[in-house]
């Protein structure tokens, strides 16, 4: 991570989304109610979600980071540590096991020279398991961002990787 990422990972939150906050927080019979949702305003504009801000969301909603940081890390989107510009969620769970998951999972980290729960040196990727993605009919599965793919053979890869790579250049 760059020198100017960390600046803005321990910058102060932006002020419009310290009043999102608030305005969320003063429509719920408790600050917590807002938890979810404010922490993922804090992904969203800043990939993922610092010790800081963590903190300045909480003393915002009244709550202590300890409290909201537990919130953080019970939800396998929330991320509180560095992630890459996509993040690739392999489902970890039973049918996907079965349907073929640890070849999937081989050939992805071949694909990507890395292993689970890295980031790729260009920063593009990050690979991570999460538990049934409630796609089992399509097992094995594995999100990246938003769309949801399964069944994916590990001949699958290549085309996949590719695509989402290209994708992220045209949008560069
Ligand atoms: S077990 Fe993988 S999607 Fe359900």
């Amino acid at each position: 991570m760059s020198t100017a990422d960390n600046t803005a990972q321990n910058a102060e939150l932006p002020s419009d989304l310290v009043q999102t906050f608030r305005d969320m927080a003063a429509h719920e019979h408790h600050a917590r109610g807002a938890s979810i949702e404010a922490l993922r305003l804090v992904q969203e504009r800043f990939g993922w979600i610092s010790d800081a801000h963590l903190a300045q969301t909480a003393q915002v909603l009244g709550m202590t980071p300890a409290d909201l940081d537990g919130i953080a890390t019970y939800f396998n989107l929330l991320f509180r540590k560095p992630v890459g510009k996509n993040v690739i969620m392999l489902c970890d769970s039973v049918s996907c096991w079965l349907m073929g998951q640890e070849q999937t999972r081989d050939r992805l980290c071949k694909k990507l020279q890395i292993k689970m729960g890295e980031t790729t040196s260009d920063g593009e990727f990050t690979l991570l398991p999460i538990v049934c993605l409630g796609h089992c009919d399509h097992a094995p599965a594995m999100l990246i961002g938003k769309e949801l793919y399964g069944p994916v053979r590990p001949e699958d890869i290549d085309a996949i990787i590719d695509d989402v790579r290209s994708k992220n250049h045209d949008h560069a």
